[in-house]
C-alpha cells in the first residue's frame, strides 16, 4: 500500500485529509500534539477500511529534533515513504507593534520554521528512497502581504511556497530523483482555525474544501489554488492588483 505522512492531523484539514485519502487505500502515519484525536482517528478509519495501516506519534512541531524522529520512525513502521503533507499550522497573530510578538513569534515558528524541519525531513527520506511526493500546504493568504491578524501568518505561507517551489526548481536538474512537489494554496475551509475568525469570505464546509485539496494533490499539480472557484481567478487578483483592491477582497 502507499504511504503518507500528514501532519497535523489531529483536527481540521489534516484529519479531513486523513479519511479521504486513506478512502483511496493510502496507509497512514500521523502526528500532532494531541494524540487522544489521532487515536480516534486511527479507530474511523480502521473500522471504516479493514487492513488500512495507520500509525500515529506525538510530535510538537516546536521540537526541531523530534520532527527528524518521527518521520524516521515512521519510515520503520513503513519501509518506504511515498508522501509527505506538510500540513501542521497555527493561525495566531497581531498587527506587528501592538505588544504581541509572543504570537506572531509562535506563528513564525509553527509555519515557516517547523515547516522546514518537516520538509528536510521529508527530502532526507525522498532522497535516500530517490523518489516521492512531497506536499506543501499554503494559504491564498501567501498570494500577497496581508494586514493585520494575517501579516505574519501570510509572511510564513509566502516563505513556505517559497521553500516548496526552491525545491521543485532543485529537482528540474536531477533526472535521476523522481520527487514531485505540490504546493497547496486553499482559501477558507471551515477548521479550528478559523472557527473565531468573523472576516472569512468565500468560506466553505470542510469536506468539500478538502476533497478539492486531495484531488490537487492526487493530480501531483505543481502549484493549486482551491477550491478553484472563486480562488484561481480571486489568486490571481490577490497577486497582481494594486494594495487598494487587495484590501477591499481580503
Ligand atoms: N482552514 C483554512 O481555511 C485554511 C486555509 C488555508 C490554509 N490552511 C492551512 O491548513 C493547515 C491546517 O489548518 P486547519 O485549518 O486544519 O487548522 P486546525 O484545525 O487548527 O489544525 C491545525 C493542526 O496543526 C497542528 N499543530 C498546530 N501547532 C502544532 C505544534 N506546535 N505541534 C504539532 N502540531 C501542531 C494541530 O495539532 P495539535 O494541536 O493536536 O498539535 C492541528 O492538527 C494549516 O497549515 C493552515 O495554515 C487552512
Amino acid at each position: 500500500m502507499p504511504t503518507t505522512i500528514i501532519t497535523g492531523a489531529s483536527s481540521g484539514l489534516g484529519a479531513e485529509m486523513t479519511r479521504q485519502i486513506a478512502a483511496r487505500g493510502w496507509d497512514h502515519g500521523l502526528c500532532a500534539r494531541r494524540t487522544d484525536r489521532l487515536e480516534e482517528l486511527r479507530e474511523e478509519i480502521v473500522a471504516a477500511h479493514p487492513g488500512r495501516r495507520v500509525e500515529v506519534r506525538a510530535l510538537d512541531f516546536t521540537d526541531d529534533d523530534a520532527v527528524f524522529e518521527v518521520f524516521l520512525a515512521f519510515l520503520d513502521d513503513f519501509g518506504t515513504i511515498d508522501r509527505v503533507v506538510v500540513n501542521a499550522g497555527l493561525g495566531k497573530g497581531a498587527p506587528l507593534g501592538t505588544g504581541r510578538h509572543d504570537a506572531n513569534r509562535q506563528t513564525a515558528m509553527v509555519n515557516f520554521v517547523a515547516a522546514l524541519a518537516q520538509m528536510e525531513a521529508a527530502m532526507e527520506i525522498f532522497r535516500a528512497q530517490k523518489r516521492g511526493h512531497l506536499v506543501v500546504i499554503s494559504s491564498v493568504t501567501a498570494m500577497r502581504g496581508m494586514r493585520k491578524t494575517i501579516t505574519t501568518y501570510a509572511g510564513t505561507k509566502a516563505g513556505v511556497a517559497s521553500l516548496a517551489e526552491g525545491i521543485r526548481h532543485e529537482m528540474l536538474g536531477e533526472p535521476d530523483l523522481d520527487i514531485r512537489v505540490s504546493t497547496i494554496y486553499p482559501g477558507y475551509i471551515r477548521s479550528e482555525m478559523n472557527e473565531r475568525v468573523s472576516h472569512t469570505p468565500f468560506m466553505v464546509d470542510t469536506e468539500p474544501g478538502v476533497r478539492a485539496i486531495v484531488a490537487a494533490i492526487e493530480k501531483g499539480s505543481a502549484s493549486a489554488r482551491v477550491p478553484t472557484w472563486p480562488w484561481l481567478p480571486m489568486g490571481t487578483a490577490l497577486r497582481h492588483a494594486p494594495l487598494g483592491i487587495v484590501r477591499k477582497l481580503m
